[in-house]
């Protein structure tokens, strides 16, 4: 079977090692890949938001299947494409893409299910919204509406906060048109936890649940970023807690989607915040996260390939997904600077010597071949995922991993997965 896989990053290439385990696939396309994933597939330099070359590209190839991974490609309807030429492909239509696309929608769609979240108001006026956060009791919460290639949460715990929050995004376009309407909703507290699900629009099987660290810094400290390590399981999401979303979030969700005539199909990510008044949902992700699949596919037993063709064809009901006992860990290595501006063409030192140790793999983020030499690209550059029996053996061996690979200026955090160990 001929493959093509959408997108660059960790996520791609953490997907891309799985679909390779299956026997029947022959080749792997990446668009566009990076300088690492390409010793694992064959990458093409057509953008992830290229929907005519991507398009183009498949029928060319006569791909037997596609995975479209990121955001942008699956909002614009990428998946849709693909499908008018009859190439299967895993992910949710634009129709659905819109539960991440446009947090007005998936507000809106909770309060109509009875799905539970933070309480909230939609503004599409400057001069509205302003005159709430006035008075509206603080912390508050303010959310651009669309895509913000995930800076477009603010938590504001004063007053100033909370207008310039809103002047930011509504007077001086920060985002651009995913700001002409904003959500300000409640702070809510309590542990997070990301459980990202297979399914067909109708049957919905989770993945085994995962811990993210978006800020920087080591004590959470620093910036948000796009994920700085994950650990999985979840020490929070015990099996207790796992049925009340099942039954209060998952399958609402899923049946809610259906019912507006927008089947998901494809990995739904969710967000949840297990508050003092029970589970809550804080975001909806349309698809894989990052780095949230560097430690949840290294744990699937069952073949991926088989479980997103169910997704696909609508028999995921019929297909086992199992996953293993055992925990993982990804520590991300950044750029110096990262998440502001960082200087990219260093060369990436260690790899040799700890890309193959027992236990330890390495997902390329951010890298590029540049004279024969792997360089960082990008501001997260690699996902060193450790697995073991225990979440202690599988941070053990990703540490011992990463204090050995870097590159001028690269920093990671010390801390990943150390609020888990503590919650035990
Ligand atoms: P999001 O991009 O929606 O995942 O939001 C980024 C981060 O902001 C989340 O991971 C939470 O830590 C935080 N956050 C978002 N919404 C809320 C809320 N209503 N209460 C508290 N924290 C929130
Ligand atoms: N790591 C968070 C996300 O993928 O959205």
């Amino acid at each position: 079977m001929k493959l093509m896989v959408v997108g660059g990053g960790g996520r791609e290439h953490a997907i891309i090692k799985k679909l390779k385990e299956n026997p029947a696939v022959e080749t792997i396309f990446a668009l566009p890949g990076n300088g690492g994933i390409a010793a694992d597939a064959t990458c093409v330099p057509i953008g992830a938001t290229d929907l005519d070359g991507i398009v183009a590209f498949a029928k060319e190839n006569a791909i037997d299947f596609a995975v479209v991974a990121p955001d942008d490609p699956l909002v614009l309807g990428c998946v849709d494409r693909l499908e008018e030429l009859g190439i299967p492909a895993f992910g949710p239509k634009a129709n659905a893409a819109i539960i991440e696309g446009s947090k007005v929608f998936s507000k809106n769609l909770m309060k109509t299910y009875g799905i539970p979240t933070a309480a909230y108001e939609v503004f599409d006026d400057a001069a509205k919204a302003l005159e709430y956060v006035k008075t509206a009791a603080l912390p508050l919460v303010v959310k651009a509406d669309g895509l913000a290639l995930g800076k477009g949460v603010l938590i504001c715990e004063t007053r100033e906060q909370a207008i310039d929050a809103v002047d930011s995004i509504m007077n001086d376009h920060k985002f651009g048109k995913s700001g002409d309407q904003i959500v300000v909703e409640e702070f809510l507290t309590g542990p997070e936890v990301s459980v990202l699900c297979f399914t067909d629009g109708e049957a919905l099987a989770p993945m085994v649940s995962s811990m993210d660290h978006k800020r920087a810094h080591d004590g959470d400290k620093g910036l948000n970023t796009g994920g700085m390590g994950t650990v999985a399981p979840n020490p929070y999401y015990t099996d207790e807690v796992a049925t009340v979303c099942m039954d209060t979030i998952f399958l609402p969700t899923i049946r809610a989607m259906k019912q507006e005539g927008r089947p998901f199909k494809g990995c739904l990510y969710f967000g949840l915040m297990l508050t003092p008044n029970g589970p809550k949902v804080i975001e909806y992700n349309c698809r894989f996260g990052d780095p949230e699949t560097q430690v949840v596919l290294p744990l699937l037993e069952s073949d991926l390939l088989t479980v997103m063709q169910a997704c696909v064809n609508g028999t995921l009901s019929d297909t086992e997904v199992r996953f293993s006992k055992g925990s993982a860990a990804c520590v991300i290595i950044a750029s110096g600077g990262y998440p502001e501006s960082y200087q990219k063409g260093f060369v990436l030192h260690g790899l040799d010597e700890n890309g193959g140790a027992e236990g330890v793999t390495v997902y390329h983020a951010g890298t590029a071949l540049k004279d024969g030499a792997l360089v960082n690209a990008g501001g997260r550059v690699l996902g060193v995922t450790g697995t073991g029996d225990t979440l202690q053996a599988a941070l053990d061996k990703a540490y011992a991993a990463v204090d050995t690979i870097g590159f001028e200026g690269s920093f990671f955090r010390r801390d990943i997965g150390a609020k888990a160990l503590a919650a035990k």
